[in-house]
């Protein structure tokens, strides 16, 4: 099998993965994280070439942040169904409804919709976002789970929710939580922000994925945890947190387009056998002012 991390540093690339990527993915990456460091780690990189090991809206925000990098998605169609969900012209509809609102974009957004936004957010930023905005209504999009998690927190603020989710957390319900609690006792729930609020409302916690993350490392050996987000999380928790035990909150807690890239498909990358991405300049410009303000949020 080919060493990835050498042939990386020989091509002058480094592989970002996402916490949801298999864990033989996690292990060749030269950096690992959630939306939000990802998007950090791109933008600092040395690196020329990046292997943005994730999905599509991951590896064009790393394009648009670092327009002179060559940027490759090892697997063309890795898309994310939420971003699908919402159009440019959704959001001009919106902004002629509510002319004074700031529109706010989760990056699980194409750069198309990035572009005609005010400011984009990841789970982990997407509070302090909301607080950096001068406006008082804002509109949210695409994910109303994320907005809702978010407007709850931000109770000045007045939120326009898009009538959008990601299929997979969508699905979790108040009674999987219930369920999972009852099965197994003692054990604290935690929860992704993509799941429906009636699901949030019974955890112990929610946040973004290095949220969870954090909560399980930091705790001694002989914790118990039900975590309600992508299944690739207890796979690094085994690594990184042992002797914590934790429980997937449903079964089939899976991201298919998360788990399309395989270590040949990043050898290919590494190879030049895969197109970089391609954004037109002016909508890399446009798209940028809303990434980049985020990123000045911290
Ligand atoms: P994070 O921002 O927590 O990495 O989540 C990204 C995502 O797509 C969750 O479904
Ligand atoms: Fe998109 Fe959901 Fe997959 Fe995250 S888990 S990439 S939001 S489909």
């Amino acid at each position: 099998m080919t060493d990835v991390r050498n042939l990386a540093a020989s091509r002058d690339a480094l592989i970002l993965a996402h916490y949801y990527q298999t864990m033989d993915i996690q292990r060749a990456a030269g950096a690992v994280g959630d939306s939000f460091e990802l998007a950090k780690k791109a933008a600092s990189a040395p690196q020329k070439t990046l292997i943005f090991c994730g999905v599509r809206f991951m590896a064009e925000s790393a394009k648009i942040l670092c327009p002179d990098k060559t940027v490759i998605l090892p697997v063309q169609d890795a898309g994310c169904p939420m971003a699908d969900m919402v159009t440019p012209d959704d959001v001009r509809k919106l902004r002629e409804k509510h002319p004074g609102a700031a529109v706010m974009a989760y990056v699980n957004t194409s750069a198309e919709v990035k572009a005609v936004c005010d400011i984009c957010c990841t789970s982990s930023s997407a509070e302090r976002v909301a607080r950096s905005l001068q406006e008082e209504e804002i509109i949210f999009l695409p994910d109303k789970n994320l907005g809702a998690f978010v407007a709850a927190r931000v109770p000045e603020k007045r939120f326009i929710l898009f009538d959008g989710h990601c299929p997979i957390h969508h699905r979790v319900t108040a009674d999987d939580v219930n369920a999972a609690r009852n099965q197994y006792p003692g054990a604290r729930i935690l929860l992704h922000p993509e799941c429906p609020p009636e699901a949030v409302a019974l955890a112990d916690g929610a946040g973004s994925t290095s949220w969870i993350l954090q909560q399980v490392e930091q705790t001694p050996p002989g914790s118990r945890f039900i975590i309600g987000t992508e299944e690739g999380i207890i796979e690094r928790l085994r690594e990184t947190a042992p002797g914590r035990e934790c429980f997937i909150l449903k079964p089939g807690f899976v991201c298919e387009d998360m788990k399309k890239t395989t270590h040949d498909d990043v050898v290919r990358a590494l190879n030049g056998e895969i197109p970089a991405v391609t954004l037109d300049k002016a909508l890399m410009e446009q798209a940028r002012k809303s990434l980049t303000r985020m990123m000045a949020v911290g």
